[in-house]
């Protein structure tokens, strides 16, 4: 769909619809290697070269950034006392819209995806949509045989059914570290899934949406963009 150069241009965080204007009038924005004349010249930005002072703008609709969340900040888009997984963004990927597509709690560690695609954030999260998040907890206590069974079959905690999750641990890891991994995304879930059971989380990391992988490469509060097949591979099964 067409769209005024100055809008596209902000869409894209290279500049505000003021300094578009600015640069436009300076010569320094190209359309298809073409000064363009006005910040209000329509262009098709998916056909489009746009160059900006000698520097072609990578056209991106939605942007989906991978984070490695660390403990202490919100998982929210602002917040007048803490600071928030937004507040991290290097400001090249900074952009409007932006906002995490499912919260970790305050105290939990690992992959969070921010994005502006609303659409993809509620496929992801819904639980008709079967993507499974996988956790790693440091629990009170170890796992019983019997928790996997209650895991599996659907834990109550008061009046909050939870549906079957995968319970399991790993030989050789610590006797506390257990993993799960669950589709929906209630307040606290895993958490509460193991009070129900008469354990304690005490500290939690997510490792995998579908068939996405945290980067363990990104230091913690660390982020990058990911690739069309990273974003594709959120709704593969993962394993
Ligand atoms: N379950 C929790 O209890 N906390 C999280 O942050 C994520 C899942």
């Amino acid at each position: 769909m067409p769209e005024r150069l100055d809008k596209f241009l902000s869409s894209q965080n290279i500049c505000t619809r003021k300094e578009a204007a600015k640069l436009v009038r300076a010569g320094a924005v190209l359309i298809n290697g073409v000064p363009a004349d006005s910040p209000a010249q329509k262009l098709d930005p998916e056909a489009d070269r746009v160059a900006v002072e000698g520097r072609e703008i990578q056209y991106r609709q939605y942007v989906y950034i991978m984070m490695n969340k660390p403990a202490g900040v919100l998982s929210a888009t602002e917040d007048k006392h803490t600071s928030t997984v937004l507040d991290l963004l290097p400001p090249d990927l900074r952009r409007r819209g932006l906002f995490p597509a499912g919260r970790l709690d305050k105290d939990t560690t690992g992959l969070l995806l921010i994005t502006d695609d609303g659409e993809l954030a509620h496929k992801m999260l819904t639980p008709k949509s079967h993507v499974y998040k996988l956790y790693r907890a440091m629990l009170e206590k170890p796992v019983a045989p019997e928790d996997i069974i209650a895991f599996e079959k659907g834990v109550t905690w008061g009046d909050v059914a939870f549906a079957p999750a995968k319970l399991y641990v790993c030989p050789g890891e610590e006797p506390n570290a257990a993993y799960v991994e669950i589709r929906e995304g209630k307040f606290h879930q895993v958490k509460r899934m193991f009070q129900a059971v008469g354990n304690q989380v005490l500290a939690l990391e997510r490792l995998r949406i579908g068939g996405l992988y945290l980067d363990k490469s990104l230091p913690e509060g660390g982020c990058r963009l990911l690739e069309k097949a990273e974003i594709a591979s959120i709704f593969s099964k993962g394993s």
